[in-house]
């Protein structure tokens, strides 16, 4: 895969998932934007890490519908195009049914809900803008494995992959048209520093267990399932949910 003169814009890659997609993308030619929301630090050092030149970090609260378009049209401006966007910036909290209150609940559903859906399907739009303008692009939405098995805990994140699988078909549709293509990775647990109080604690074992490989997904695999479906030779694939669990969850 060679994404010579591609940029890219990946949401919340200072670290896990996003981080390794960006050094992927950047080690095979890409120029690439890291967005941020809090930790600049963190973002400026994964810049400093990628191969190359001309990549930058940007700071937005994604679940902010006007720091998304400035977002956007900023990476625009430094790029001169956008030809990638990786929607990896999410949350994952528990809010289990029985024990949170209203008032929690509530709060659980409308930050997760403004992040991993709203957000990137603000991000989506302004992207697809761009996209349409130039001609095409890529767009690749980091779902989950709790979109199809569920999230007892964190019901809201569950809801809101599958919500975010049901938004990227729906524009898988809506932009074939412009050349734009659009698709999902739904990987289980990863290690990562979101997956790390799960994956070290006591219930760490059984999840490694959930897959007959008896670990969990890196990064860097994930990664490269975002960079297939954003490769111009995976066109086709467009609307494809791409799972990547090591055979923990197995749909048809
Ligand atoms: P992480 O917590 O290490 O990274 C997520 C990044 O998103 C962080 O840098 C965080 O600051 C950023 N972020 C959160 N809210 C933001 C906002 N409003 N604006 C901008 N940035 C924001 O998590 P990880 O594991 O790298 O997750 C990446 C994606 O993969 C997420 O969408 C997550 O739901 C998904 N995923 C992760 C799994 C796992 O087991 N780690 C499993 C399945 C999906």
């Amino acid at each position: 895969m060679d994404f010579t003169n591609k940029t890219v814009l990946i949401t919340g890659g200072a670290r896990g998932i996003g981080r390794a997609t960006a050094a992927a993308f950047a080690s095979r030619g890409a120029r690439v934007a890291i967005n941020f929301r809090n930790n600049h630090q963190a973002a400026r050092d994964a810049v400093e890490e990628l191969e190359g030149d001309g990549h930058l970090a940007i700071r937005a609260d994604i679940s902010q519908p006007e720091a998304v378009r400035q977002m956007a049209d900023a990476v625009v401006d430094e790029f001169g195009r956008l030809d990638i966007v990786v929607n990896n910036a999410g949350i994952f909290e528990p809010h289990p049914i029985d024990t949170s209150s209203y008032q929690a609940w509530q709060d659980s559903w409308n930050r997760t809900l403004a992040t991993n859906l709203s957000g990137a399907a603000n991000v989506c739009f302004c992207a697809a803008r761009h996209m349409m303008r130039q001609g095409g692009g890529h767009i690749v939405n980091v779902s989950s494995r709790g979109a199809f098995r569920g999230e007892p805990a964190q019901p809201a994140y569950g809801a809101s992959k599958a919500g975010l699988n049901a938004l990227s078909q729906s524009l898988a549709q809506a932009l074939a048209p412009y050349n734009i293509f659009v698709g999902a990775v739904a990987p289980g647990f990863v290690d990562t520093d979101m997956a790390k109080g799960y994956l070290d604690g006591e219930a760490g074992e059984a999840i490694r267990r959930q897959s007959p490989l008896n670990r969990v997904a890196k990064a860097e695999e994930v990664a490269f399932a975002i960079l297939f479906l954003a490769s111009e030779q995976a066109a086709f694939t467009t609307g494809c949910i791409l799972d990547i669990n090591g055979a923990s969850y197995l749909r048809t």
